[in-house]
């Protein structure tokens, strides 16, 4: 790369975030973490992945992995990344990943790992597979972020508890060493407040486990069934009622996705106690489609396009190869090994 624009990018702060390839993305997943992907790409020095290793914790077989990281790929790309703009790579094409993720655990304890909030819900969830990867999974993810040495992770809200842990062991090792080697990294999203989109069922977040999720690939008749399901209520019974958990959830969605138009006037027939969910539902469908179909038809496109996906994520595994390489040496350096 010309000399002008490394040292461009090397003054920009850097950004990473990942998913993990356990199906199709999702509206949640879209507006908690990709749409800020795609607008940071034009600001900061951003990279992107799929997060495959951490998938392992529920023991995928070889063609699930293989076909979920094409579809994220294919997904990303839809999506609008620009891997010009942001290298996509893989995370298992990185393997200096790896060598700092055991650094990390050598400092990471029983204890606190243990009370980390989504592994206590995992091991209850899979009590038959509490396995060591579960149980670092925080680790994975700091070496994802400190490897690079990030300065901002685009993540939803419930990412917030992993994003500790990776402050934590980035000061821990700064302590240990005695260095100012790494910086603590920060969550960021656009919004005031992360986003938590909600599912279609009542009540919690939307989620690919929870079987609640509207995905970007579904296509309008998927769509306007799931809509269509969603739980409601009897109606209000009162002027300017509260919403009860349900039908906030459909008026969040209807935020995201509606003008401001759409979503003022239900708002103010619910208020007027004259809301038809009805047709509600079926504007919220028409909305989520008309959102989602141009994304659709670019998923499809993509998905089709082998080559081109073959080579985004080469490209992008030599680029973050590259920034994480450096670290590593750095790293070694510190710790008292050769280089
Ligand atoms: P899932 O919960 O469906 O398995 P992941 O855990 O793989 O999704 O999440 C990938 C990214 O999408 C993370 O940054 C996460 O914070 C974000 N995300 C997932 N679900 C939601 C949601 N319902 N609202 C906001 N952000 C979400
Ligand atoms: N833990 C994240 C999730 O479940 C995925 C992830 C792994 C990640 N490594 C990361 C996100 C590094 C941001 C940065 O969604």
């Amino acid at each position: 790369m010309h000399q002008i624009i490394l040292e461009y990018l090397s003054n920009m702060e850097k950004v990473i975030s990942g998913i993990r390839p356990t199906g199709n993305l999702h509206l949640g997943n879209y507006f908690g973490a990709v749409k800020s992907f795609v607008k940071m790409q034009e600001e900061y020095n951003c990279m992107f992945f799929i997060a495959d290793w951490h998938s392992l914790t529920t023991h995928p077989t070889p063609e699930n992995i293989r076909t979920s990281v094409r579809t994220i790929l294919a997904e990303y790309l839809a999506c609008g990344i620009d891997p010009q703009k942001a290298p996509i790579y893989v995370q298992s094409d990185v393997k200096q990943v790896l060598e700092l993720y055991l650094y990390l655990n050598m400092n990471a304890y029983l204890g606190e790992l243990e009370r980390v909030t989504s592994f206590k819900e995992k091991a209850r969830k899979q009590p038959d597979n509490v396995n060591a990867g579960l149980l670092t999974y925080p680790s994975l993810m700091a070496a994802d972020i400190l490897v690079h040495k990030a300065d901002k992770v685009p993540v939803g809200k419930d990412q917030e508890q992993n994003m500790e842990m990776a402050r934590l062991f980035a000061r821990r090792f700064n302590r240990i060493y005695d260095v100012e080697y790494f910086k603590e990294p920060e969550s960021f999203h656009f919004n005031a407040k992360a986003v938590k989109v909600p599912g279609l069922d009542g009540s919690g977040k939307m989620g690919k486990s929870e079987g609640n999720a509207i995905y970007l690939c579904d296509d309008e008749a998927t769509i306007k069934k799931k809509v269509m399901r969603a739980v409601t209520d009897a109606g209000p019974t009162m002027l300017n009622q509260e919403k009860p958990e349900p039908i906030e959830n459909l008026f969040t969605l209807m935020q995201l996705v509606s003008t401001p138009d759409t979503y003022d006037y239900f708002n103010d027939q619910y208020n007027n106690m004259a809301i038809r969910y009805g047709d509600m539902k079926k504007q919220l469908a028409a909305d989520i489609n008309a959102f989602c179909a141009p994304i659709r038809e670019r998923i499809l496109e993509y998905k089709s396009n082998e080559e081109l996906l073959a080579k985004v994520a080469r490209e992008g595994a030599e680029a973050a190869a590259a920034s994480a390489e450096k670290t590593i040496r750095e790293v070694r350096e510190i710790i008292g090994f050769r280089n």
